[in-house]
């Protein structure tokens, strides 16, 4: 962690011209292979945040670093639940951004139970969610899909 770093760490909202940069983290190779999934490609991530943009149920917030854009944080319906998920560019990894940010969005959010799915080998994801006080509901088998390649996944949920 970096206090001085995470002191400048700030949410607000997307704007459009966010999604070109939001698009090269969604691409890099490493989160790609923490996150077990598969990267949309640029007309895909901009028809998906599209559609999250206007979508009254999400929240997405863009994460910043002082005033530089460093990933984004969202809470959506899945399955009926309301799940957090968030995404950092590599160059903002191991300095405590990660936890300041979801520990923000938890003091706008006020409904709870939040649910958040993740490849159990994403140790530090699994560590920003405990750390901000997730606890493990459950771990299965998750099918390869279009999006996310087959794996073990925890679930975690915060009450
Ligand atoms: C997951 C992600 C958000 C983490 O953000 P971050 O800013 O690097 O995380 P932080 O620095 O706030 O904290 C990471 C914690 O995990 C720990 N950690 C990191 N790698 C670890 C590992 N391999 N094993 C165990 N713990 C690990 C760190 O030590 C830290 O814990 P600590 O504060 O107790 O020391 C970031 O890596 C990312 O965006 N990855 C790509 C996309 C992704 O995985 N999204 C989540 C999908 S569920």
């Amino acid at each position: 962690m970096d206090p001085i770093i995470v002191s400048h760490v700030h949410l607000r909202k997307i704007e459009e011209d966010d999604l070109p940069r939001l698009c090269e983290f969604n691409l890099e190779p490493d989160s790609n292979r923490l996150a077990m999934t598969i990267p949309r490609g640029a007309d895909a991530f901009a028809a998906h945040w599209k559609k999250v943009l206007t979508d009254p149920n999400v929240v997405a917030k863009a994460i910043l670093v002082g005033n530089v854009l460093a990933g984004s944080i969202s809470c959506f319906k899945h399955d009926g639940l309301n799940n957090i998920g968030y995404w950092l560019g590599k160059e903002f990894w191991g300095k405590g951004v990660g936890s300041r940010a979801l520990e923000l969005l938890l003091k706008e959010i006020h409904s709870r139970p939040l649910y958040a799915r993740v490849a159990t080998t994403n140790r530090a994801s699994l560590r920003v969610l405990q750390k901000c006080g997730f606890v493990v509901q459950s771990v299965q088998l998750s099918p390869a899909d279009d999006r996310y390649l087959e794996c073990e996944e925890t679930l975690l949920v915060l009450k």
